[in-house]
């Protein structure tokens, strides 16, 4: 019997955003393939989503990795419908006079290069059929200035740039293009930072109009949006889903409480 499923491929799903993403898909009938270089994480996750997915460790910065992840997805589910370039690493939040050109170029690896590297090999798929869905994980990072992190905002500010020109090239083979930009989310990577003493969350609170950081679920319904045929007119957009946080510019607090 032929299996009709959609299939998305998701990366850095074992954790955050992407594990949310995972079960959003999931839930709404598709086949999941989780790439993640946490192989044993990533295969934890597919046991808890059931039968039909399929966890493939991949590090989205090596090219050869890459290729081998998606000729598997290609022959293990015949096809690819979506897919969300979602996996990243935390920058370092040291001043520019003392940053790197290893570690800057280890932020820009994973996040930018991979999501090229993985949409290029994903268009491959998709392009037989003329038709797919790429969503980016963009960040308020890519869209404002945040100080001591100068590699992680310009690949994700890269990341918002690639999403426009790729859904420009490939409107007319049937692929949109669209990218999210999450404001603070409460994921393991922000807590890391927090424990670092570099995020200072009840300040973040009264920056963030709505008061709180967003839940993953709450990125993972805006990516599973713009995959959908809901946003079948919808390409190169970059979706700020961040509270609020780049609608404000006065001074002082964001966040008012209700009196
Ligand atoms: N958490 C936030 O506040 C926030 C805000 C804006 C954007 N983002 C972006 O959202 C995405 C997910 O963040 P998160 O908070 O869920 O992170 P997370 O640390 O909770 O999960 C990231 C996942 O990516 C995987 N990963 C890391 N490097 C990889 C690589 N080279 N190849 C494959 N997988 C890899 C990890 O193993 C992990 O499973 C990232 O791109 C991040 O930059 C996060």
């Amino acid at each position: 019997m032929v299996d009709h499923k959609p299939v998305v491929a998701i990366t850095g799903a074992g954790d955050g955003i992407g594990w949310a993403t995972a079960q959003m898909f999931a839930r709404n009938g598709y086949r999941v393939a989780l790439l993640d270089v946490d192989a044993d994480r990533a295969s934890q996750r597919t046991r808890e989503l059931g039968e039909g997915h399929a966890d493939i460790r991949c590090d989205v910065s090596k090219e050869t990795e890459v290729r081998a992840a998606f000729d598997t997805i290609a022959e293990q589910f015949g096809g690819l419908d979506a897919l969300i370039n979602n996996a990243g690493i935390g920058s370092p939040h040291l001043p520019t006079s003392e940053q790197t050109v290893e570690s800057f170029g280890r932020i820009l690896d994973v996040h930018l290069t991979g999501t090229f590297l993985c949409s290029r090999e994903a268009h491959a798929v998709m392009a037989i059929r003329q038709s797919g869905s790429i969503v980016n994980v963009s960040s308020i990072a890519g869209i404002t200035g945040l100080p001591r992190r100068n590699a992680y905002g310009a690949a994700k500010a890269g990341i918002a740039s690639m999403t426009k020109s790729m859904a420009c090239e490939w409107a007319s083979v049937g692929i949109r293009v669209n990218a999210v930009a999450p404001g603070y989310v409460a994921t393991a990577l922000v807590k890391k930072l927090e424990s670092e003493g570099f995020v200072d969350t009840p300040r973040l609170h009264r920056r963030i109009p709505m008061g709180r950081l967003a839940r993953p679920e709450e990125i993972a319904a805006a990516i599973y949006f713009l995959s959908s045929s809901g946003a079948s007119y919808i390409t190169g957009t970059v979706l700020s889903v961040d509270g609020g946080w780049t609608a404000f510019g006065d001074a002082g607090d964001a966040h008012v409480p209700a009196a």
